[in-house]
């Protein structure tokens, strides 16, 4: 049997050998990923295509596919770059990795919390740059994280691995999501199910974990509908908090942001995704001290990014056979 041509859209942190056995494998070896124009070619040609959230993967490419193409695997949990209808309208399964980044983007969301809470890089630029010259009673002081609120945007595993971490810090822990989860579940994890407004006002902290749909688009600071919402959730936070969003970063929008930063509506912000991605290196927002901006790490361990890998992997492999994918988004593309 011919083997099945497989791209893939960047180097990836496992060994390719069992997708060997029944593919041709063409890997992009830059470290930017393939423009568009290259992944509209390659489609028309292959079987399968691994990919990743920087790809965008959108109605033209879906349908520019050549007859044999028959997967699409992402490394990731998120799929916001993936024209979903578009897949399901040419019956092509879609891929992705939930689960197995829980922890790790869990992690980072505390590694961030913290950090902005306690002015950590701020404090570390302070200390290199010869500004330490005695301990000083004022110096860097930032709010208790223990006894702290906490506010939950989005209830998924993510979110709910942040809950399940703040009881070590005794926070009283609010979320909000579409649906409530149930009352079990609640009740282990400590957290109370309120409404995203009553969450804005009563928090120290709030973390966002939330997917990216028209619906959470610039969630937080909507100027489009300015009448509705302008600014209205920075408004609505306390003057002392602080905002962490390790989900996507078009759920904020940074010109509400910078506004919120610089006009001391909210005291600070630590976030690992941005609007548009990279930050543009001449954003206002990067002169602002009172941010902390990563580079899209939240699920950035070895053991993390190698189980991801796999994942893909297994999703690809089980799509080129015809077989269901192990965790597919579009489930109706076999009904
Ligand atoms: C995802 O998986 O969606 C993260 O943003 C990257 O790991």
């Amino acid at each position: 049997m011919p083997k099945s041509k497989v791209f893939i859209t960047r180097h990836f942190p496992t060994k390719l050998e069992q997708l060997q056995k029944i593919a041709t494998i063409e890997v992009w070896e830059e470290r930017q990923p393939p423009p568009y124009t290259v992944l509209l070619k390659k489609v028309k040609s292959i079987d399968g295509l691994l990919c990743l959230l920087t790809d965008q993967i959108d109605q033209q490419l879906i349908e520019a596919a050549g007859t044999s193409f028959k997967v699409i695997s992402q490394m990731a949990v998120g799929y916001d770059n993936i024209d979903i209808p578009a897949a399901i309208a040419r019956k092509i399964p879609v891929g992705h990795t939930p689960g197995v980044l829980t922890d790790a983007t869990a992690d980072l969301t505390w590694a961030l919390l913290m950090a902005a809470a306690r002015h950590v890089v701020e404090a570390d630029r302070f200390a290199r740059g010869g500004q330490w010259k005695t301990w000083e009673p004022n110096l860097f002081l930032g709010p208790n994280i223990t006894g702290a609120t906490l506010g939950i945007v989005g209830f998924g595993r993510i979110g709910q691995a942040v809950a399940r971490r703040a009881k070590g810090f005794d926070m009283k822990v609010f979320y909000t999501s579409k649906q409530r989860s149930d009352q079990e579940l609640e009740k282990d994890l400590g957290v109370e199910f309120t409404a995203f407004e009553h969450l804005l006002q009563e928090a120290d902290f709030v973390t966002i974990h939330t997917p990216l749909s028209d619906e959470t688009y610039h969630l937080f600071g909507d100027l489009r509908s300015a009448q509705q919402r302008s600014y209205r959730q920075f408004k609505l936070m306390k003057q002392s908090a602080i905002l962490i969003n390790t989900a996507r970063g078009a759920i904020v929008d940074p010109e509400a942001l910078y506004q919120a930063l610089a006009n001391g509506e909210i005291a600070g912000a630590a976030i690992d995704v941005t609007d548009p991605e990279p930050i543009p290196t001449d954003s206002p927002l990067l002169d602002l001290d009172n941010l902390i901006v990563t580079p899209h790490i939240g699920s950035a361990s070895r053991q993390t990014r190698e189980k991801m890998a796999n994942m893909a992997i297994a999703n690809l492999i089980a799509g080129l056979k015809g077989e269901q994918l192990p965790n597919c988004v579009n489930p109706e593309v076999y009904l």
